[in-house]
């Protein structure tokens, strides 16, 4: 199964790298301004849908194009096959294909591939994360102050209720630095093989995150809400570290946080 995920997401990923400059048709979703869908977000995620269902018909799929399938299986693959949309509209080459696996709620194996700098990355449940079949491991860094941590905005920013921009500024004065990539999928990727020493999100989801959340997990580093508390995929705002300084970072986003979450 973690080999179908692979061969699907490099098919798609490069299905994604040819077609970046030649985009039709790009439209809005959920009638926001920010919120773009192209032609070819949906083209790979049929791409996607229809490999794996020529190997396995009866499973469930959640994709973010087509939504959920509800077939009853045991097993459901997670896609999001372009994340990473607004960068690819602009032809910034920072966006990748995203599929991930599910058993009976938990997730048991993910495939991310950037088609740009041709970079897999991997994971099976309790068998180790791997950038291009060789074994990765999160950062050693355990001072907020020497981090660099990247994050993300939702789409609704001007109306979202979880007060993302001050996050920002509140991470901001706290840690050495902090990027925005625009692919919550790469974000969670560079942090398992210790690009970056953490993530934080609000409103993002289960396809955003499933196979990279995995991935972090896999690679030695923790996942949870903003409050430190386990989480899961279907839980929208996201805190996932190296782990050593997943402790500093929920102290910094208390600061931030209103009753609300
Ligand atoms: C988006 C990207 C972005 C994040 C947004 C996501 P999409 O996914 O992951 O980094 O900030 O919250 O929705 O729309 O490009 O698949
Ligand atoms: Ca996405
Ligand atoms: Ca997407």
């Amino acid at each position: 199964m973690l080999q179908l995920a692979v061969d699907t997401a490099l098919e798609a990923g490069r299905f994604l790298k040819m077609n970046i400059g030649k985009i039709k048709q790009i439209e809005h979703k959920h009638g926001e301004e920010r919120n773009l869908v192209t032609e070819i977000d949906k083209k790979a995620e049929q791409l996607i849908i229809d490999k794996i269902k020529k190997r396995y018909p009866h499973h469930d799929f959640l994709g973010e194009e087509s939504g959920s399938h509800k077939a009853v299986s045991d097993y459901k693959w997670i896609i999001d096959p372009l994340d990473g949309t607004t960068n690819f509209t602009h032809g910034l080459r920072i966006f990748c294909t995203s599929i991930a696996l599910e058993y009976k709620g938990d997730v048991i194996l993910g495939a991310i591939y950037d088609p740009s700098s041709d970079e897999l990355f991997t994971a099976e449940k309790n068998k180790g994360a791997y950038l291009n079949n060789r074994k990765i491991q999160v950062s050693q860094t355990n001072r907020l102050m020497e981090s660099l941590v990247v994050t993300g905005f939702p789409y609704d920013i001007s109306v979202n209720p979880y007060n993302a921009v001050q996050h920002f500024s509140n991470v901001l004065m706290e840690c050495q630095a902090v990027r925005r990539l625009g692919s919550a999928a790469l974000d969670l990727s560079y942090v398992a093989c210790g690009r970056f020493d953490g993530f934080w999100e609000v409103t993002l989801n289960a396809w955003d995150m499933a196979a990279g959340v995995l991935i972090v997990q896999e690679a030695g580093g923790k996942f949870t809400n903003f409050k430190g508390f386990p989480s899961d995929i279907y839980t929208p705002n996201v805190l996932a570290t190296n782990g050593l300084i997943h402790n500093q970072i929920v102290e910094v986003l208390k600061k931030g946080m209103k009753e609300k979450m």
